[in-house]
């Protein structure tokens, strides 16, 4: 995970790169670093916690260099400390450089160094990466250049198993760096005279937004005026600049005291993006990057839905509708459990990749392994360019806008508008469902931005509630059919944020033994949207209060409040894309809990926004 900013310019470069790591602090925060170019030689600054901690290191505002690079850590080996954080450097001091992603074969290269005289100060896997860099450097008799500091760096790279992004700078090359990406995200941005180097686009945002994206293994050589682009072979290849239409702004907290909380409320706007021109008002359904014939979608005899954490819970939501409308068998699962337990897969399989930063490694790993099988693949993402989507046969995106908090909100919500608009193109193709009822399903998304903006008046009364339960110890969410799919979704946003335990269960299912668990006090929270379902539900949370539960209820049904300690009134709306509405308390529910609890609602302990290690 982590973050990594670059700068090479006119300008000082420190203050840039930790107002850079302070932007992608959501990608990891238990330790930072920078080294910059100096006029003697490389300078190295790096502390154990959050990014803030460097301003505090002496001689940090010392540092003239206009070149430098920098990483906000979440550590894979070796606990967060001094030592261990990034950047790492060779034991010559030559070559300084910081690492996102995880080189598995660690142990064997720093046995081999270790054999050469090499010898190492931290338990990273990464500082190997510097101390390859240098033999292969002092190997080559060739007198010094660029070519050679490049060969260098493609020689280790070529060494290392896993995954990588690095950023590499060298006293010898006061006016270069060389970056390079593998299974971890980088991207470039450029503007006169300045590269702008980091892990994620918005970081960079507001500098530029002319962008290289790279791909995996493009060995990039980097002045301040030029990029050079280079294959493994080390012959030169061309890479077309991508212009990033995101508003800098999006990435700023814009008056809000979080992200979370703007992201919350920047939810009927995500998902009126992410619908777009995709249904028209005259109610056409059309999605530009998809071409499937019905002759195609006929042959499909089987869907897959892949992803992790709150993209699968999207996808659970999908499934559902896919099932019904499309009438395609369709199965949910885990990207870490998909890749491993050897899916029936053929041609006529479509696998959906659902990720909202797109460089999920697990997502990324299932993707190859249903493209190896002869699946169609099909990438729904929320970053242009991010690997998903360089990896799979159709890509579509979620117009959500950059989402910075840990907990993802309005990428949830533009997901499951998202997939419910594929449903609706591939049924019509298929002419699976009478087209008066697609219609219905299209008129209601078109009326979700409205709704969305009158669900989140809830917001006094579940601050409220908020503040009646957030001592609590556990907690349940309970809904049936694609409440259940909100309900797994509210208690993954509880975990996280506001490290409450909770567990969520389909409705019907507690009596079959987590019944037990209740106890008199402990809050039940029950999600309702569905007019079939709905008394059933009914009769599971009346269980739950006979045996003492307090009870929160997210409904539209027409149902006696009476019996219910907290009762949140949603707008009325099909049961497929009820979750866009019913998940908004209980976003506004973890990160009000949050809030009182004293916590960082924005990056919670342990956690990191995008996930690029197994
Ligand atoms: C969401 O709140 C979580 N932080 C996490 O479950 C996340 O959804 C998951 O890691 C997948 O990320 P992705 O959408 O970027 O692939
Ligand atoms: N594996 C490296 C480490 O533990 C990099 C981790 C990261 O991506 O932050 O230091």
């Amino acid at each position: 995970m982590c973050g990594i900013v670059g700068y090479i310019g006119n300008k000082k470069a420190c203050p840039i790169l930790i107002a850079g790591l302070t932007r992608l602090e959501y990608r990891g925060y238990d330790s930072a670093g920078v080294s910059t170019i100096e006029k003697n030689g490389l300078s190295l600054m790096k502390t154990k916690g959050r990014v803030k901690n460097l301003n505090d290191l002496k001689g940090i505002d010392k540092l003239e260099g206009t070149i430098g690079i920098a990483h906000t850590r979440w550590a894979t080996h070796g606990k967060p400390s001094n030592e261990n954080s990034h950047p790492h450097q060779d034991n010559s001091k030559t070559f300084s450089v910081v690492h996102n992603g995880i080189i598995e074969n660690y142990a064997e290269l720093k046995n081999l160094l270790e054999e050469k005289g090499y010898h190492f100060y931290s338990q990273t896997d990464t500082e190997v990466i510097p101390n390859l860099i240098h033999y292969y450097f002092l190997k080559d008799k060739e007198d010094n250049s660029t070519m050679k500091f490049l060969k260098a760096v493609r020689n280790a790279c070529l060494d290392l198993k896993g995954s990588f992004a690095i950023e590499v700078i060298s006293s010898y090359f006061p006016d270069n760096m060389i970056v390079v990406r593998k299974d971890s995200p980088l991207v470039i941005g450029t503007c006169e005279n300045e590269k702008y180097i980091s892990s994620d686009i918005p970081a960079i945002l507001s500098y530029t937004r002319d962008f290289y994206l790279l791909n995996n293994l493009e060995f990039t050589i980097l002045s301040k005026n030029s990029a050079k682009f280079f294959d493994t072979e080390l012959n030169e290849i061309k890479k077309k600049l991508d212009v990033i239409e995101w508003n800098s702004s999006a990435a700023e907290k814009d008056g809000y005291d979080d992200f979370m909380l703007k992201e919350i409320y920047e939810q009927p706007s995500a998902v009126r993006e992410t619908i777009g021109s995709r249904i028209s008002n005259d109610l056409k359904c059309e999605i530009e990057e998809l071409k499937f014939s019905k002759k195609q979608l006929q042959e499909i005899t089987k869907i897959y839905i892949v992803a992790c954490g709150t993209a699968m819970h999207a996808g659970l939501s999908g499934k559902n509708t896919i099932e019904k409308i499309c009438r395609i068998p369709t199965e949910v699962d885990i990207a870490s459990e998909f890749r491993y337990r050897d899916p029936i897969i053929d041609k006529n399989t479509l696998c959906i990749f659902i990720s909202q930063s797109g460089e999920t490694a697990d997502t990324i790993a299932a993707l190859k392994l249903a493209k190896s099988k002869g699946a169609t693949t099909l990438a729904i993402s929320n970053v242009i360019g991010s690997s998903i989507t360089r990896e799979a046969d159709y890509s579509i995106y979620t117009h959500a806008g950059p989402e910075i908090a840990v907990a993802s909100t309005k990428a949830y919500t533009s997901q499951v508008a998202l997939i419910n608009i594929i449903a609706i193109y591939f049924a019509e193709i298929l002419q699976s469902t009478k087209s008066e009822y697609l219609n219905f399903l299209k008129q209601e998304l078109l009326s979700l931005p409205k709704k969305i903006e009158e669900t989140l008046k809830c917001k006094d009364q579940i601050f409220e509630f908020a503040k009646k339960v957030y001592q609590e110890k556990d907690m349940f969410f309970l809904g049936r059919g694609v409440d259940e799919t909100v309900a797994k979704e509210g208690s993954l946003k509880l975990k996280e944020i506001s490290y409450i335990h909770s567990e969520s269960y389909a409705a019907g299912e507690l009596k079959h033994g987590p019944i037990a668990l209740i106890e008199n006090g402990i809050t039940v929270v029950g999600i309702m949207t569905d007019e079939n379902l709905v008394e059933k539900t009914v009769s599971n949370i009346q269980e739950v209060i006979t045996r003492g539960a307090k009870t929160l209820i997210i409904t539209n049904q027409k149902i006696n409040y009476n019996n219910f300690n907290e009762v949140i009134i949603i707008p009325e709306i099909a049961p497929f894309i009820s979750p866009i509405l019913s998940v908004i308390p209980l976003q506004l529910l973890s990160y009000f809990i949050s809030k009182e609890k004293g916590l960082d609602v924005d990056k919670p302990r342990n956690l990191a926004k995008s996930v690029t290690v197994e």
